[in-house]
Order: structure tokens, then C-alpha cells, then sequence
């Protein structure tokens, strides 16, 4: 179980980058605390928020290793794999994935599919894997502008609809202004949940 080892244990073994293991504890503290706003269970949301970057300082070739071998289980669908093997910055969350299925035993679907979709969001996706992307995006060391402003619609508004809505909105324009891809699932992510910052405005 791997509730019953410390986290800081199972994030020195695998991350060597002590900004992203502070980031790590900080989403994973953030979704539990905050849990009841994007209506999960506060330990899973623990555990997918402490994990979701785990696989990020691997070697590239060790990733998408990973990452065929959790496609391969098909316990969730990876659309766009190949895209993702071709910019690998997004698949680190499906290699997390596997290693947390390998390494410690989590077969909770909803937890692994969080975490391999926490790079891109997506559409149809259940509240655990949009509080996962959301609280990356937002997690309290995260200090530039559009982090701290939408934090503050899920710790003073309480409104998930309408945070998800915006953290998608901030992402795909700061996607375009770098003129860097676009993920077709984070458009879909962005279809899906704009309705709601109309729907909240
Ligand atoms: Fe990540
Ligand atoms: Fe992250």
C-alpha cells in the first residue's frame, strides 16, 4: 500500500530536482486540503497530486519505455501516444503512471488516469484527473500571475468549473503566444469546460 510508505522516500528515489519534489508535496497537500471544492476524496486526491510528476526526471528512452508498457495493460486509453512519444515533455504522466502501477501497487484506474492526463487535460475526463491538471497548474508555489489569480477562485470563490475553464484558457494562450503544439486534447479540455467561466461570469 503505498499509503503506508513516506512520500518523501518514494519522490528521493526517483526525482533529483529538490524544486520539483517541494512542487510534488505542495500539489499533493494543495488537492488534499481543497478536496471538497472539486468534490474527490481528499486521500486520493493526496496521492495523485504527491506522484503526478514522479516519472519527470527520467532519461527520455526510460519514459517512453514506461510509457509502451503502461499502453500496453490498456488499463485507460492513451489517445495521441505517438504525438506524446514526439513531444515528450507530455509524457511523463503516463510513465508516472506505471511506475506507481509497478513499483507500489496502484491499480486504482481513476488515480492512474489523473496522473497520465495531468499534461494535457482533456474532455470526459472524471473530477480527480481535472483537480490533478488544475492543482499543477495552481498549487501555492506556483507565484505567476495566472496561477495566483485563479487559485484564489478555488480557495476564496470555491468554483471548479469556472477555475478549470480559466487554467485551460491560460495554458493554450500561453501555448500560442510561444507558438509551441497544442495537444488536441487540451482544446478538447478547453471546449468542454469554457461553458462554465460563461456560465459563472
Ligand atoms: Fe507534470
Ligand atoms: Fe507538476
Amino acid at each position: 500500500m503505498i499509503e503506508s510508505i513516506d512520500p518523501n522516500e518514494i519522490l528521493t528515489k526517483y526525482l533529483t530536482n529538490s524544486k520539483r519534489i517541494a512542487h510534488s508535496v505542495s500539489t499533493g497537500l494543495f488537492m488534499e486540503q481543497y478536496a471538497d471544492v472539486a468534490a474527490v476524496d481528499p486521500k486520493t486526491a493526496y496521492i495523485a497530486g504527491t506522484y503526478h510528476d514522479l516519472a519527470k526526471d527520467l532519461p527520455l528512452e526510460e519514459m517512453v519505455r514506461l510509457s509502451r508498457s503502461m499502453k500496453e495493460r490498456g488499463i485507460y486509453t492513451i489517445d495521441y501516444f505517438d504525438y506524446k512519444v514526439n513531444n515528450p515533455s507530455l509524457l511523463h504522466g503516463v510513465a508516472a503512471s506505471e511506475l506507481l502501477y509497478t513499483e507500489y501497487g496502484v491499480d486504482d484506474k481513476s488515480i492512474l488516469t489523473a496522473i497520465a492526463h495531468h499534461t494535457t487535460g482533456g474532455a470526459g475526463l472524471d473530477n480527480l484527473a481535472k483537480w490533478t491538471f488544475l492543482a499543477d497548474f495552481i498549487e501555492p508555489l506556483r507565484d505567476f500571475h495566472d496561477a495566483v489569480k485563479i487559485r484564489k477562485v478555488i480557495t476564496k470563490e470555491h468554483n471548479f468549473g469556472k477555475a478549470l475553464g480559466l487554467a485551460y484558457t491560460s495554458l493554450l494562450q500561453n501555448l500560442l503566444d510561444k507558438h509551441r503544439n497544442i495537444c488536441p486534447e487540451s482544446l478538447d479540455g478547453y471546449n468542454e469546460s469554457i461553458y462554465q467561466i460563461m456560465d459563472n461570469q
